[in-house]
């Protein structure tokens, strides 16, 4: 093993890696801007700089992502599985403006299938109750194509979801049908640079899929969600260093979201530790038994361990986790951090497979995530690295075998 991981050079190296990427993207054209983003105080349509950067915040605007915006039309929203529990949490923190910015109104759409339509007119009820002022229509549906029309930004939570004694591949084939079906929808009806965030299990395939089927559109506008496995990371660091949470930077996740994923402590910092100055997270924890055992697992374990003290999943804190996915990737990363991201592989980062949605550390700025590359790996993290590869390339091949067997 490659003692560098306990040594302080990596996180110093990871800082180095986002500042030459963070410049690389600042050379880059820019756009208009009609958001505030992360409360940016001195920021309206009208002030939009010639860069295209807040000089408050430094972050980037991305209305080239959503022309609308330009026109101070409403941004249409939809949100998929919305009669469910994630979609309980999430569609108030959307129409609150949590996840686009306290300026941009908003039109949400709400798909879930027949069966749901009572419990979806709830959800609507709720939000025309709710009085918020971003939030100008609702519109409860469980037609697909409708749902989809337009649409700039879509949440897909809608998932088939394990029932007691089945199999994981007859899991894997029920979702294959759906986000197969609504890849499609998406690529017949939605806006043409619309951005998709995959949530529903097993979400980087259910992604994969969606993006294939969804052909017109392009690849890179798809992404699945790792974020709560990023979060539940640093909240394990924090616990242990006895930090708050908002002190641990740039753990990554690397791979499936599922029990093989890696989450990787190796480039993060601790802010603040000692005060004033910024520390390697493995050198701070100063326990490489529990980094490269404990750590990992109750990581991994997370999801399964609160299905079994809630006896219902993960729900508030997914829809947390998808609000700051959506906000980093639209409104751009704060300035030094990384965060993962599940994308679409071509195969030259880090051995994350071609063609398969794999977790990446990225940094975002105008609506577009860049790898942050060129981290150094250790065998340990080649290791894990592998073991999560090789199960979505097996969960592809069951996919794609399945949806094949269909079309004979
Ligand atoms: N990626 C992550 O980090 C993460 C975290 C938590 C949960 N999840 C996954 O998110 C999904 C949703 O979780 P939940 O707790 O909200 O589940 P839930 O069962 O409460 O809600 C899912 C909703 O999706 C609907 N649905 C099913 N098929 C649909 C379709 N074809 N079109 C539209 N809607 C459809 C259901 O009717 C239901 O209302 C699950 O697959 C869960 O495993 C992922």
């Amino acid at each position: 093993m490659d003692d560098s991981r306990s040594s302080s050079s990596l996180s110093d190296f990871a800082l180095r890696r986002i500042e030459v990427l963070s410049q690389h993207l600042e050379a880059e054209p820019t756009h208009g801007f009609s958001d505030t983003p992360r409360s940016c105080p001195a920021r309206t349509s009208t002030q939009a700089t010639t860069s295209g950067v807040c000089p408050v915040t430094g972050h980037r605007d991305s209305s080239k992502i959503f022309p609308r915006l330009l026109e101070n039309r409403p941004l249409r929203v939809c949100v998929t599985g919305a009669a469910g529990q994630i979609a309980y949490s999430l569609v108030f923190m959307i129409a609150n403006g949590d996840m686009f910015g306290p300026k941009t109104s908003i039109i949400l759409n709400l798909l879930d299938i027949a069966p749901m339509i009572e419990t979806l007119k709830g959800v609507e009820m709720e939000l025309m109750d709710g009085g918020y002022p971003l939030l100008k229509e609702i519109f409860a549906t469980t037609d697909v194509k409708s749902a989809f029309m337009n649409v700039d930004v879509v949440i897909m939570v809608g998932a088939f979801p394990r029932q007691k004694g089945m199999e994981r591949k007859d899991l894997l084939q029920k979702n294959a049908s759906i986000f197969r079906e609504q890849g499609k929808a998406l690529s017949d009806y939605a806006s043409r640079n619309v951005k998709v965030l995959v949530v529903g299990n097993p979400a980087n395939t259910n992604c994969l899929i969606a993006a294939t089927y969804a052909d017109t559109l392009p690849k890179e506008n798809f992404t699945a969600l790792t974020r709560l496995d990023q979060h539940r990371a640093q909240a394990q660091l924090a616990q242990k260093l006895r930090v708050p949470v908002d002190k641990i930077h740039n753990v990554i996740i690397r791979g499936n979201h599922s029990a093989t994923q890696y989450p990787d402590a190796n480039h993060g910092y601790v802010d603040d530790f000692p005060p004033s100055l910024k520390t390697p997270l493995r050198s701070a924890v100063n326990d490489d038994n529990w980094l490269t055992n404990g750590f990992i697992s109750t990581v991994q374990q997370r999801g399964a361990e609160i299905i079994k003290a809630r006896k219902s999943s993960s729900a508030a804190s997914a829809a947390r986790a998808i609000v700051a996915h959506m906000r980093d990737w639209l409104l751009g990363t704060p300035e030094g951090d990384i965060v993962s991201m599940g994308i679409y592989c071509d195969g030259l980062a880090y051995g994350a497979p071609k063609g398969t949605v794999y977790s990446l550390p990225v940094i975002c700025r105008g609506g577009q995530y860049t790898i942050v590359n060129g981290l150094p790996l250790d065998e340990f993290s080649k290791k894990k690295m592998e073991v999560t590869a090789n199960e979505l390339i097996e969960e592809r091949q069951e996919a794609f075998a399945f949806l094949d067997s269909q079309r004979k």
